[in-house]
Formats: structure tokens, C-alpha cells, sequence
């Protein structure tokens, strides 16, 4: 088995094992690409959640964030083109009766020419050590330039293709470029047909008077169809923005690779409304900070890229996608959408309501311009927990599983581990507990021995271990380990406050923005 997927499945069993995420209904075996959040895991995803908010919300006075239903009028999906276009074009192989997306099937093949493309640099920058100009070989290496050139007309056809709806040649590309089925390696496929991926459900109580829905593909729409509400009750010029976390819902076809890619999940999505002519400025900001805002985390810079899309949705200008380097590869984490003046003039024309702004500055009305920013939680997440779960060997030899979180990440900021429970300690702890509650998320424990309590904070990512001993009952001072380093130094019980603060506190994120 590849090293990767050993990897991947360490990922998965660890978030079981520690309580961050259960298969979904898993006493009836589980129900396909949908998970449920344990202890640590709710705990990590409201703090990332938490980290967006105040990134977005707290930290500019034009960013509002709301909280729309999941529930909505289902014009607002004709008019924002999903009914008719929010298709994926899908591909079943008659052998092993496995369901593919063609695309997904397409761009995998290209992401290999580019691992070849990869290939040739590496090499070359070992053969010529610390003279390799990487530029100047990308730009005149004719096997690199091969493998980009052909990635880039097979991406440009397929784009084409599935502008103009011709399934026909997404299916002679396939065929052409002798794409296998990844699991089996056969080549038997059937046409491609578009596959809309949105839930329909019913409103109401008989058959024949309910009213057809969709839960939400997107959180976006519940923001534009408040535009003018938001607006004229925040009093906000523009431009401005307004937020929203909420469930999305998509009837994936490919559902596979454990949270990147749910049917149930939850967006981060930021909508700036800017005056028309000026939104491409702002898209270039937005690319910038939203990278900023990520960087901030430490999970390495190395591990991001832009990937600038070439088939642009429906709605959109100029798109791009922040890329993570999962353990399975580098994908799409966030999109940043130049959506124009799209959605705000479909919901003008559908619903006959005037959806426009009045410039006093331009002295005219217009529909603004929108940039949005959207990334999934659910696959921040894992990008977060899968660079941040380490194995490491220590001095002695011994091995310990560690969560590196970004300490105003982790579930639990410092664990209170009275060293027995006898003698009075495990009441002084208490007391600690108690104090240090209302400001802290911590975790109390009595049990087993010191030794084995921190391995389970380690594997949790618990930044602080405190523990009280007999000398903490005359001295009223504790152990403090730390997480990262396991360096362990006395320190008074009137110092915890301030010093779990320093490292856990939002502001270190915040501020590196
Ligand atoms: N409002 C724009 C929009 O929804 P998108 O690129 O379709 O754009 C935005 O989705 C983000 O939502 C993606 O970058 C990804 O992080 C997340 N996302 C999309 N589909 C997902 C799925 N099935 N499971 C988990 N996350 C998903």
C-alpha cells in the first residue's frame, strides 16, 4: 500500500480514536460522506470557526456577519442558476460499475503531468546544487515545457467542452488520453451526463399542497437576498461585507477522501460589495489576505499555492483557489470569486424587487459588484489536523503522537492532572479548575499515571499539562509542561492565568494577519 494512504489512515483513526470525528449513524454502518463531530472535534471547529469570525467580522468595521435560514424560497436557486447549471458531469465505468466525475477524471491525469513536470526540477536542482536557476529551467527545458503545454490544451478542451455541453468530446478526451478507472485500470466507459447536485426536499403537510425545496448548496444566497436589508439597518457604505458560517448540502458523486469533499458540510463565506469597475482591485486584495489569514496558522507556507481557475462558473469574472497540500495531494481549500453584479441583478428580475445602492459619492444607483470569499470548514479542518498530527521519536528512543494545533485552536487549552488523588491534591486542584474556568476550556484528570496523561493530552493537542504535587500544597506553585517542547518548569499558581493567556490567546493569530 502507498505510504500516502497509510498516512491518510492514520489521520482518519486518530480523529475516531480521540473523539474529533465519528462516521455519521455508525451503528447502522454509517451513511456515505456524512461525519459527526465528537468532544475535540466540535471543540476544534468552533474555535476555527471563531478564528474566521473575528478575522472577518470583528477585525473590520465593514464586515457584518448574519445567520440566514438553510430553508429558502426555491426561485432563489433559478435565479442563481443552480436548477439549471449546477450540474457536475459524471462518468460510470461498466466494469467495475464505479461512478466517476469526468472532469476530476481529466485534471487528475493533467495533476500527473505536472508531478513529471516536478520531477525534472527536482532533479535538475540536485544536479546543478546551488547554481539552478528554477525560472530559467521551467522556461527552457523542453520536457517541462511538454508536460506544461499538454496540460494546458487538454484543460483548455475540456473547458470548451463543457461550456458548449459537449459530453460527447469530455468522453473522447477520456478515451483519447487512455484514462483508466484509478482502482481496476478498465477503460470501459459509459457516455458522460450532467447530474444536478442539489437535495430537493418538501415544505408542508400533504402531498398535494407541499411546496418543492432545496437545502442550500451554498450559504451565499441567504447574504444576497438580505443585501438591501443588511445594508440599510448596518448603515454601511461601500464597499462592505457582510459573513456567514452555515450547512451547505451537495448531492456529491465522488464523495470519498473522509471530510474533504461531505454531502452535509459547512462554508465560511464572506460577500464584499464594491461599485462596479473596481471589483477586480478588491478580488486581488481579497487573494491576499485570505492567503495572509491562513499563513497565520503556520501550517508552512510550502503547503499552499493559487491555482487561477481557466473554466470560470457561470457567475464569475475571475476566480481562483487558495490550494492545500492535503496527504493526498494539493486541492482546493477556498475559492475567491469576482461574481460581478450576477446573482444581486438575477434576484432583481426574479423576485421584481429593486436590489440597487445609491452612490452619493458617483450621485447614481447601481446593483454593486461582489467579491466573495468562500472556504469549506469541514476541509480546514482536516488541511489543520492532517499537517499538525505528528509522530516523533524522542531522546530516549521512546515515540509520542502529537497534535501540534495552533494553540487558540486546540480543544482544550491546558489539562489539570493532580499527581494522586489523595492527600489533599486532587481538592487544590480543584480549586485550580475552578478558577482558571472561566476563562479557559480545560480538561481535569485524575487518573493513571502522569506519564501516560500527558501522551493523551499530546494526541489531543492540549497546549499546557499543570500538575498539582505535594509541594504545590505548601508553595502554591505547580508543574507546567509544555506541549510542544515538554519542557516542564515550576511556576506560581497566581502566574497560570497570564501565561496560558500569552500562548492560547487569539491575538497571536489575529495579529499576524
Ligand atoms: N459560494 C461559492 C461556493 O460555494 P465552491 O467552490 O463550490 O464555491 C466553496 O465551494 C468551498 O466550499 C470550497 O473551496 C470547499 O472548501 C468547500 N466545499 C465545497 N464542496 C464541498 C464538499 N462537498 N465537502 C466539503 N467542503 C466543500
Amino acid at each position: 500500500m502507498a505510504k500516502q494512504e497509510d498516512v491518510f489512515k492514520k489521520i482518519i483513526s486518530h480523529a475516531k480514536e480521540y473523539g474529533f470525528i465519528f462516521p455519521s449513524s455508525e451503528i447502522y454502518d454509517g451513511l456515505s460522506a456524512i461525519y459527526d463531530y465528537g468532544q475535540n472535534g466540535a471543540e476544534l471547529k468552533n474555535n476555527i470557526k471563531q478564528y474566521w469570525w473575528k478575522a472577518m467580522v470583528q477585525l473590520n468595521d465593514n464586515i457584518v456577519g448574519i445567520d440566514t435560514a438553510i430553508f429558502m424560497h426555491p426561485t432563489i436557486w433559478k435565479a442563481s442558476g443552480h436548477v439549471d447549471a449546477f450540474n457536475d458531469p459524471l462518468i460510470d465505468n461498466k466494469d467495475s460499475k464505479k461512478r466517476f466525475r469526468a472532469d476530476v477524471l481529466i485534471e487528475d491525469y493533467c495533476a500527473k503531468l505536472e508531478d513529471k513536470a516536478d520531477k525534472e526540477i527536482e532533479k535538475a536542482a540536485k544536479r546543478f546544487g546551488e547554481a539552478f536557476d528554477k525560472k530559467e529551467f521551467e522556461s527552457t527545458n523542453p520536457r517541462v515545457l511538454e508536460y506544461r503545454e499538454k496540460q494546458k490544451t487538454i484543460l483548455s478542451r475540456m473547458a470548451q467542452s463543457l461550456e458548449k455541453e459537449d459530453l460527447g468530446d469530455v468522453k473522447a478526451l477520456i478515451e483519447e488520453l487512455e484514462i483508466a478507472d484509478p482502482d481496476t485500470g478498465s477503460k470501459n466507459w459509459t457516455d458522460v451526463r450532467q447530474f444536478n447536485l442539489m437535495f430537493g426536499t418538501k415544505l408542508g403537510a400533504s402531498a398535494d399542497s407541499a411546496t418543492d425545496l432545496y437545502l442550500r448548496p451554498e450559504t451565499a444566497q441567504g447574504i444576497f437576498v438580505n443585501f438591501l436589508n443588511v445594508q440599510k439597518t448596518s448603515r454601511q457604505k461601500l464597499p462592505f461585507g457582510i459573513a456567514q458560517i452555515g450547512k451547505a448540502f451537495r448531492n456529491e458523486i465522488v464523495a470519498r477522501q473522509f471530510i474533504f469533499r461531505m454531502r452535509e458540510f459547512e462554508q465560511m463565506e464572506m460577500q464584499y460589495f464594491v461599485p462596479p469597475g473596481t471589483e477586480l482591485g478588491f478580488y486581488e486584495t481579497w487573494k491576499e489576505k485570505r492567503l495572509n489569514w491562513h499563513l497565520a496558522l503556520g501550517l508552512g507556507s510550502e503547503n499552499y499555492k493559487f491555482h487561477d481557475h481557466e473554466k470560470l462558473a457561470h457567475y464569475a469574472n475571475a476566480a481562483s483557489d487558495i490550494e492545500f497540500k492535503f496527504p493526498f495531494g494539493f486541492k482546493e481549500l477556498e475559492g475567491i470569486h469576482s461574481r460581478t453584479d450576477f446573482d444581486l441583478s438575477a434576484h432583481e428580475k426574479h423576485s421584481g424587487r429593486k436590489l440597487q445602492y445609491f452612490d452619493a459619492e458617483r450621485n447614481e444607483n447601481y446593483v454593486p459588484y461582489v467579491v466573495e470569499t468562500s472556504v469549506g470548514l469541514d476541509r480546514l479542518f482536516l488541511a489543520i489536523f492532517s499537517n499538525c498530527l505528528k509522530d516523533e521519536v524522542l531522546e530516549d528512543g521512546s515515540e509520542r503522537t502529537v497534535l501540534s494545533l495552533p494553540p487558540a485552536l486546540a480543544p482544550y487549552k491546558a489539562a489539570i492532572l493532580p499527581l494522586m488523588k489523595k492527600d489533599g491534591l486532587a481538592e487544590y486542584a480543584q480549586t485550580i479548575f475552578n478558577d482558571l474556568k472561566y476563562d479557559f476550556n480545560l480538561f481535569y484528570e485524575e487518573k493513571d499515571a502522569i506519564g501516560k496523561r500527558y501522551r493523551r493530552q499530546d494526541a489531543i493537542g492540549t497546549p499546557f499539562c499543570i500538575t498539582i504535587d505535594h509541594d504545590s500544597l505548601t508553595d502554591n506553585t505547580v508543574t507546567l509542561r509544555d506541549r510542544d517542547t515538554m519542557k516542564q518548569e515550576r511556576v506560581a499558581v497566581a502566574d497560570l492565568r497570564r501565561i496560558i493567556d500569552e500562548k492560547t490567546n487569539f491575538r497571536n493569530l489575529l495579529s499576524k494577519i
